[in-house]
């Protein structure tokens, strides 16, 4: 079995120490395979937040695959964040605004669906372009089916359980159906800092597993403690783990487990574990 850790949202700037400092032990305790970091890295998308997300990815006991956030563009210099947005993310944390891994258990693509600005609309909103979708179809054209696909954004692409409402990523409509044609088996997000819970964490749309994360170290929590899930990947089968906060360490509040179809082209909801 492999495993990946899926954090979201550290917003350093806007971070708890004793929070951090719990989330390094508790990750070198559970030694994944890969770290999956989708966005917000900083608070304001200063030099020095940068530099404190920094000296915490040296500290992970993992490979690593990110993609930036909306709070990782400044939001008041406008020059910076007009002609070179991602600057300070691509020195401090990956040059890569679209990486993409591959193991020979997995292939991980992030995808890049922070603006620096978009008419009329909320900056904060994200968005897929339709050359991005193109380059998700590209990339997993030439991947072993037998291994499993992931994608990563930090807007989420499907409205939570309990939250229809909730804006998703621009042409979200239009990349969810090619995402499962060409067989997206995990769809990781976060930006919502929710999903603490692990029925909130998890959930099928289109055959595909959609995992939120909430927020793993901001202090700007949404009614939620911090939290980070583990995803536990077998062939023929996904464990969805939230690890939440419990005061002084992180600690595992359930497991939702999914099983592949029949016919191998999806994912349905299998059994809830208290661990
Ligand atoms: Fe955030
Ligand atoms: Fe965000």
């Amino acid at each position: 079995m492999k495993t990946v850790a899926h954090l979201s949202d550290l917003h350093f700037g806007r971070t708890d120490a004793v929070v951090v400092a719990g989330l390094l032990d508790d990750l070198h305790a559970e030694q994944p395979d890969l770290i999956v970091i989708s966005g917000d890295f900083t608070q304001s998308a200063r030099q020095r937040e940068f530099r404190a997300a920094y000296r915490f990815l040296r500290r992970l006991p993992a490979p690593i695959l990110a993609v930036p956030g909306n709070h990782d563009v400044p939001p008041a210099d406008l020059l910076l964040r007009f002609l070179a947005p991602f600057a300070r993310y691509r020195y401090w944390v990956n040059n890569e605004l679209c990486p993409f891994v591959e193991t020979d258990a997995m292939a991980v693509l992030g995808i890049n669906t922070a603006r620096r600005a978009r008419l009329g609309l909320n900056w904060a909103e994200g968005s897929i372009s339709r050359a991005q979708i193109e380059m998700v179809q590209r990339r997993f054209d030439a991947v072993d089916p037998a291994k499993l696909r992931i994608l990563v954004a930090h807007h989420p692409f499907v409205a939570p359980p309990g939250a229809p409402r909730t804006t998703v990523a621009r042409r979200a409509d239009s990349a969810l159906p090619v995402f499962a044609d060409i067989g997206i088996d995990l769809l990781l997000a976060g930006h919502l800092h929710r999903g603490w819970s692990v029925k909130a964490a998890a959930h099928i749309e289109h055959a595909l597993l959609v995992v939120q994360a909430a927020t793993a170290t901001s202090t700007r929590l949404r009614d939620e403690p911090n939290s980070y899930n583990v995803l536990l990947l077998e062939k023929e089968r996904i464990g969805v783990r939230v690890r939440a906060w419990h005061g002084d360490r992180f600690e595992a509040v359930g497991t939702a487990w999914f099983a592949r179809t029949s016919r191998g082209d999806g994912w349905i909801r299998s059994n809830f574990s208290a661990r």
